[in-house]
């Protein structure tokens, strides 16, 4: 027997050998027998040596040895794995989950569900309406004469008016971006006869320099109760009760004249201050109250502007920004945050409700 056949018949006697790892590594399983510097690749080198008459016998027996090789190398492979994952050493069940990454509601609606729902135990449905809407709706329906100085408080974005098909006149309104939510009271109150009693909460957009306290766009909800024989006690009533539901219950409320064109008389509504309980503090401005919302008895005008005989019925309507309250709730001093997306922000809310 020549030596390379001899060779040949101890590494196959020593694979033979190998029916388990038994302690020792795959990759030296590997190296040994499967790797291009391993034991049967040097075997084939030898090979090419050997005479034609060697190479006949030995040719198949050194192919026989290479796939038995690779066929153990399978096996060891396939047995290290399983054994890993019953061990479980890959995929260890005992390791805490990794949390999902749930959103959160964002800061404005948690308060806009609170204020919601606050007036929907006091019977208040809740309107939405359009927010591109023409000047009559926003302005004039509600006792801003044209040209009135009134309309610069509420200065808006104006749209270009699309021609509207086959010729129909649409009127000469402009049309703009609605800078309250009051447009749907008028559409409201020209839909339905009263008794009225609903809220309209909605974005509203101002053209106004972006800052910390002022932004081109932001949400309100209004408030509209019309029927026979409303009163301003009602009106007064009606906030304090909301002002200790949604600022607990020790709150007090303060009215002070004030003027909007389409109410008469009007006023604006200030909490006491629920960061300091009134004893003063930088929110307040060291005044004890802070200011939530406008108010006033709906003007005869505007009653007659959507066919509602003022003699008949009254009503009374308020407003309030719903960041306002949000920066006083939660102590948030810059409004451009509510509108930045920023993930550092908003999940600090992920636990108020
Ligand atoms: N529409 C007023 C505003 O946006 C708020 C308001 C509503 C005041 C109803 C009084 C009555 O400023």
């Amino acid at each position: 027997m020549s030596s390379l056949q001899e060779k040949v018949r101890s590494l196959r006697q020593e694979l033979d050998n190998v029916t388990s790892l038994g302690g020792k590594s795959l990759e030296a399983f590997r190296l040994k027998f499967i790797s291009k510097k391993g034991a049967i690749s040097e075997l084939f080198e030898e090979f090419k040596q050997a005479s034609v008459e060697e190479k006949k016998t030995l040719g198949k027996i050194l192919n026989e040895l290479k796939q038995a090789a690779e066929e153990r190398f399978k096996q060891l492979s396939d047995e290290q794995e399983a054994s890993a994952k019953s061990s479980g050493v890959e995929i260890d069940l005992s390791l805490p989950p990794i949390p999902n990454k749930t959103g959160s509601l964002h800061p404005l609606n948690l308060t806009r569900y609170k204020i919601i729902e606050v007036f929907e135990r006091l019977g208040f449905n809740v309107v939405d309406g359009p927010e591109i809407e023409d000047d009559w709706h926003n302005f004039t329906a509600l006792n801003f004469p044209e040209n009135h100085p009134a309309r610069e408080m509420q200065d808006t974005f104006f749209i270009e008016k699309p021609a509207l098909p086959d010729g129909q006149e649409r009127g000469n309104h402009d049309i703009l971006l609605r800078t309250h939510t009051s447009n749907v009271q008028i559409r409201l109150m020209k839909q339905q006869k009263p008794p009225l009693r609903a809220i309209m909460p909605g974005r509203v957009y101002r053209n106004e320099a972006i800052s910390a306290r002022a932004h081109c766009f932001f949400h309100q909800v209004e408030g509209l109760y019309v029927d026979k024989n409303v009163g301003f006690s009602d009106l007064k009533q009606t906030l304090f009760h909301f002002a200790k539901e949604m600022f607990g219950k020790d709150t007090k409320i303060r009215l002070r004249p004030s003027f909007f064109p389409f109410t008469e008389p009007s006023a604006e509504i200030d909490v006491s201050c629920f960061i300091c309980g009134s004893k003063g503090c930088n929110v307040c401005k060291y005044s004890g109250w802070v200011e939530i919302a406008g108010s006033g008895m709906v003007h005869p005008n505007v009653l007659r502007n959507c066919g509602i005989d003022p003699e008949e019925y009254t009503g009374f309507a308020f407003g309030m920004g719903i960041e306002r309250i949000t920066m006083l709730r939660y102590g948030i001093n810059d409004l451009r945050m509510f509108s930045e997306n920023d993930i550092r922000f908003l999940k600090q809310f992920k636990a108020v409700v």
